[in-house]
Parts: structure tokens; C-alpha cells; sequence
């Protein structure tokens, strides 16, 4: 026979522990009973002289049966023996009965776990349990188990406003296309110039969409760490600093860089990647006129580098959500730069990947460090 119920599974098993603790407890009683007091009577009877004998009267109509001391007291043992098992059966069914209701209370909150375990989806992750008893086993299971709630809870909150952000970064482009699509249906008789002019807004449209989605490819793909190699990082941030020139010189920005000869192991296209959207940042949020200075130095365990901007600056409020996907300080004036908000935290995961390090500092009107650890064993 099975039972599913747990409840009925450990009040059985504790009734049969018990009702066995009885019997051997009423064994032992008798053994000892029987051991230490009959015993010893008898034998003593035994050693007795027999009585002499007389003749043979028939005294029953006369004198009372006499019994000997051993079966009396025998008798007597007979009824303890009968109030003793009578005894141990009480306590035994109270004992199961004790057992049972304690059993019963206790996996009460386990249902109450299985009733709320059973009532969490996606859309209703925010419920939370509530037991009496917090600090049993049940109660710390139930504590764990809002925590993973909770943990879930924020994910889903973020994958949802990833993908909100997502679709809003990807429609701006896609409905300037379509605005200047209809601009063009609207002209009676559209010149070449026309056209060429909503070519390149189109085009433009275009690269920006193919840069979110590489860039949102990239964020999302956890297996972006292959190709490792030994990368010059000298070679690399100069040939950064030839990628941003025309940009710099466009804003009459100085762009520096000075360091050791420093090689690093890594994978070149993502640090490359990294570096660049800290060095372009430092030149789309620099006045004209600016300075930008990219540093870098070699410990004993670590390389370092900066990059120094005498730009716009960050407000301390904002430099904690700088590394989320799609946070910008301020939309509007942003948004015309052409960000999309990705550039931050393409950055950061790259370098976690590498297992490095991220650092800002910064001052309102004044300008920003981004410092980047890497472990010189960095893969
Ligand atoms: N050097 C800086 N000086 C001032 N503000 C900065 C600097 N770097 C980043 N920021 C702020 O941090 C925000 C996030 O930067 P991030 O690079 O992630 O996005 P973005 O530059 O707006 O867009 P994207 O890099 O995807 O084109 C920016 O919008 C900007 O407000
Ligand atoms: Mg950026």
C-alpha cells in the first residue's frame, strides 16, 4: 500500500516507533519483574524442608485454601502486568495522537508553500509568503524562496524594459524613414535633388538602425569570448585615436595619449569596441574647443587606462545607472547626438568578460574619468 500524503507517512512511521518503544519497554518490565522478584521467591520456596507430613484429614470443608507467598504473589504481578499493558496503550495512542496534530500543524505551512508556489507566473511574480514560524526549516525555505522571487522579479522587470527601450531606439530610425518617404509621395514632381536628399536621410536612418541592432546583438550574445589573443594595447588605442581624429578636429577637440609599450591578452575586436565608445563619448560630450587624454600604465598585476575628458561632466546622481542599457543623462540633448544609450553598457560587459574592471569619476561642467583595470592575465 502507498501513501502520498506525507502527513499520514510520518504520523505511521512515528506510531510504529513508538508502539515498538512500548513493547520493548514492556518486555523489559516483565523480564525484570519476572527476573529479580519471582524468581528469587521460588527458588527460595524450593530450598524450604517439606512440612511433616499428618494424616491425611480432609480439611477443605474447614480451613481456607492457603496459597504460598509466590502465587500470591504472582496474582499479583498478573494484574500489574494488565494495568501496566493497559497503561502503555494509553500512552501510546496519546503519544500518536500529540504526534499527529504536531505533524498536521507543521505541514501546514508546507502547504501553504505548495499553494503559493502553485500560484506564481510571469505576470504574478510580486506575491510574496507569509509564515507564522520563520525560523524552521519550512520558514527558511519559504525566505529563500521569496528571495529567488524577488530576483526574478527583477529580471523580468528588466528584460521588459530592454525590450521596451529596444523597439523605441529601433522605431525613431524607421519612422524618420517613413516621414521622409511620405515627404517624397507628397512632391508633385520630385527633382533628383529631392530624391538625393531623402536618399541620405535614409541611408543615415539605416546605419543607425544596423548600428542598435549590432550593438543589442552584442549586449545580449554571452559567448562573445572567442578569438583571444595577445593584443598590443599601444597600437591599439593609436589606432583608436587615428578612428576619432576627424570627429576631434571637426570640434577642434586636442586628443592625446601617452603610455609604455603594453601587451595584453584579450579579444582585440571587443576591447577595441569598448575603448572606442568611451573615447567617442568623451568626444560627443565635449564642448568645442575640449581636451580629451587617453593614459594607460602597467602594474604589477594590472594595465590601467584613462580617459580624461574636460567635458560636460556627470551629476553623481546619474554616474550609478551610467552601465544600464539604454540610460542616457539627458534624452533630448543626447538623443541629437546620436546615442542610443548602448555604448556604456557594451563597455562594461566587455570588460567583465575580460574580468576587468569599470570606473568613473566626474564633475558637473567640468569633465570625466573613465578608468578601466584589466588583469594582465586577462583572457
Ligand atoms: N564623457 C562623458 N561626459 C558626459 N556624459 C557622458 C560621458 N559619457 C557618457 N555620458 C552620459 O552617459 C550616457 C550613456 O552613455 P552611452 O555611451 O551608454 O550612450 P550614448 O552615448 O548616449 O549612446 P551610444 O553610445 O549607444 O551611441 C550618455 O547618454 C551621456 O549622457
Ligand atoms: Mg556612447
Amino acid at each position: 500500500m502507498k501513501f502520498k500524503s506525507l502527513k499520514i507517512k510520518l504520523t505511521i512511521l512515528i506510531s510504529l516507533v513508538l508502539i515498538g518503544t512500548v513493547a520493548l519497554l514492556t518486555f523489559i518490565t516483565f523480564k525484570n519483574v519476572d527476573n529479580r522478584i519471582l524468581q528469587p521467591i521460588q527458588n527460595f520456596e524450593l530450598s524450604q524442608p517439606a512440612a511433616p507430613s499428618t494424616p491425611t484429614e480432609d480439611l477443605s470443608d474447614v480451613a481456607p485454601v492457603v496459597t504460598s507467598p509466590a502465587e500470591e504473589i504472582q496474582g499479583l504481578n498478573k494484574n500489574f502486568q494488565l494495568s501496566y499493558v493497559y497503561w502503555m496503550i494509553g500512552i501510546a495512542l496519546l503519544g500518536i495522537l500529540i504526534c499527529y496534530y504536531l505533524i498536521q500543524k507543521n505541514l501546514k505551512s508546507l502547504l501553504t508553500l505548495k499553494n503559493s508556489v502553485q500560484d506564481v507566473n510571469e505576470h504574478r511574480l510580486s506575491s510574496r509568503i507569509d509564515l507564522p514560524n520563520k525560523e524552521d526549516e519550512v520558514g527558511q525555505l519559504a525566505h529563500e524562496y521569496n528571495l529567488m522571487l524577488e530576483r526574478l522579479e527583477q529580471s523580468f522587470a528588466y528584460q521588459k524594459s530592454f525590450a521596451e527601450n529596444a523597439a523605441h531606439e529601433l522605431k525613431t530610425p524607421l519612422t524618420t524613414m517613413k516621414l521622409n518617404l511620405q515627404i517624397l509621395d507628397l512632391e508633385e514632381k520630385p527633382t533628383l535633388d529631392d530624391y538625393k536628399e531623402h536618399h541620405d536621410i535614409s541611408k543615415n536612418s539605416i546605419n543607425q538602425l544596423i548600428d542598435i541592432v549590432d550593438q543589442l546583438l552584442l549586449v545580449s550574445n554571452n559567448e562573445l569570448l572567442q578569438n583571444i589573443e595577445e593584443i598590443s594595447l599601444d597600437l591599439l588605442i593609436m589606432d583608436l585615436v587615428t578612428l576619432n581624429e576627424t570627429d576631434a578636429i571637426e570640434k577642434n577637440i586636442e586628443l592625446t595619449h601617452q603610455g609604455t609599450p603594453v601587451k595584453i591578452i584579450g579579444n582585440k575586436v571587443l576591447l577595441t569596441q569598448a575603448l572606442n565608445n568611451i573615447i567617442n563619448n568623451g568626444i560627443k560630450y565635449t564642448p568645442a574647443n575640449g581636451a580629451i587624454n587617453i593614459s594607460y600604465s602597467k602594474t604589477k598585476e594590472n594595465i590601467m587606462i584613462k580617459v580624461t575628458d574636460n567635458g560636460i561632466g556627470i551629476d553623481q546622481k546619474d554616474i550609478p545607472f551610467l552601465f544600464e542599457p539604454f540610460y542616457r543623462v539627458d534624452e533630448s540633448r543626447t538623443r541629437s547626438l546620436g546615442g542610443s544609450g548602448l555604448g556604456l553598457s557594451l563597455t562594461k560587459k566587455i570588460i567583465d568578460m575580460h574580468h576587468g574592471k569599470i570606473k568613473v569619476t566626474s564633475t558637473l561642467n567640468e569633465g570625466s574619468v573613465f578608468q578601466i583595470i584589466l588583469p594582465l592575465t586577462s583572457r
